[in-house]
């Protein structure tokens, strides 16, 4: 679903199987070629964002971003026979409802992602959660939201929504969800 020109998926609005993100780095052959077929604009962004993390010492990289509707699907069937339907729900879109196929989302990460619970309480995190809206990311699976958007608190989940959706975002305190 687009609202203001800005592309909705949540466990409400789903992606086509065959959605696939077009303004992406492209090759020769007019294939993507960046690795993670993010887009374009959020790409640039998430390497200004980088770039001060370093000068701030921080060493973040993306852990995931752009994902097909199939590697969703395989993701989601593998966590369903790990820990059931009900629980894969709570921390795991559907196919065709993850994030993860607009291009526009990226899971950023530091050395401390060896588990939640050590990145969540890194300074990496402590520094993009309040700094992120600046280049234009949104925390999207906030803590205390669970409720608004279904799904657990992640702390390593930004959406590129712009920078002024996203200080808007930021600086009222809510989700996405409850932004359109
Ligand atoms: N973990 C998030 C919700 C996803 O699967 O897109
Ligand atoms: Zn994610």
């Amino acid at each position: 679903k687009i609202i203001d020109g800005i592309l909705i998926v949540n466990k409400s609005y789903p992606l086509p199987k065959d959605y696939v993100p077009t303004n992406t780095y492209k090759n020769a052959a007019g294939l993507n070629y960046c690795t993670t077929c993010i887009d374009k604009e959020a790409y640039e962004k998430y390497k200004e964002m980088k770039a001060d993390a370093t000068a701030l010492g921080l060493n973040i990289w993306i852990q995931s971003g752009y994902r097909s509707y199939s590697l969703q699907e395989s993701l989601y069937n593998k966590y369903v026979n790990r820990d059931g339907k009900v629980a894969a729900d709570t921390y795991s879109a559907r196919p065709g409802h993850s994030e993860h196929q607009t291009g526009y989302a990226l899971d950023i990460v530091d050395k401390n992602y060896t588990s939640k619970d050590t990145f969540t309480t890194s300074e990496a995190f402590n520094w993009m959660k309040d700094n992120a809206y600046k280049f234009g990311f949104i925390l999207r699976y906030q803590e205390e939201k669970e409720s608004v958007t279904g799904t657990n608190f992640e702390s390593w989940h930004y959406r590129y929504v712009g920078t002024k959706v996203a200080k808007y975002i930021y600086e009222n305190n809510i989700t996405f969800d409850e932004y359109y």
